[in-house]
């Protein structure tokens, strides 16, 4: 089984998931991009990211420098941006081929509320049968993510 992690982060937490994920699972890594940079200060990345989620913008992302076709299955990484996933992920999953691959999806998100931003994106996932919830680190109750993404390895990896 050929298996890529994929995955969007802004500020370090769900390519941390990722890197663990991927240790466990034997899986490639591929780190999503937009081509356009987000801002470096917290409250503008509020804004414009607020505001690109608000207009279900679909940004355009730098090369990926994978070919996806030689994989069997994607592991899809997303923090939560005002209650959904964020737009580089939707813009991934505009090839359809790409998004059959996924068979799991996990959020890093700050409060833990992830139900809005799953239904969004379970429309343009139909083969997912795995997803978990992580938090920010700066969450009281992050360390219960190491056990959380134990089990969701283990379900991936289920025969
Ligand atoms: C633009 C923006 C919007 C966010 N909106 C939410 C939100 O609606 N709910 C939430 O729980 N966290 C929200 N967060 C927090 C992130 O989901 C959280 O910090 C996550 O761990 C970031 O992942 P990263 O470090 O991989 O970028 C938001 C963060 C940003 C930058």
């Amino acid at each position: 089984m050929n298996r890529l992690v994929a995955y969007y982060s802004l500020s370090g937490n769900t390519e941390d998931a990722a890197k663990q994920l991927a240790g466990k699972l034997g899986a490639d890594l591929l780190k999503l991009e937009t081509e356009k940079p987000m801002p470096k200060r917290f409250a503008a990345q509020i804004l414009v990211g607020g505001g690109q989620v608000m207009m279900h913008h679909i940004p355009k992302l730098k090369p990926l420098g994978k070919d996806l076709s030689g994989y069997d299955e994607i592991i899809l990484g997303s923090p939560i941006w005002n209650s959904k996933g964020v737009p580089a992920i939707n813009a991934f999953l505009q090839d359809e081929a790409a998004a059959a691959k996924v068979t799991s999806l996990f959020f890093l998100s700050g409060g833990g509320e992830t139900k809005k931003g799953l239904a969004a994106i379970t429309k343009l996932l139909p083969n997912l049968k795995h997803t978990v919830s992580l938090l920010d680190r700066k969450h009281k109750n992050s360390r219960e993510n190491a056990a959380k993404l134990e089990q969701f390895a283990a379900e991936i990896d289920k025969p």
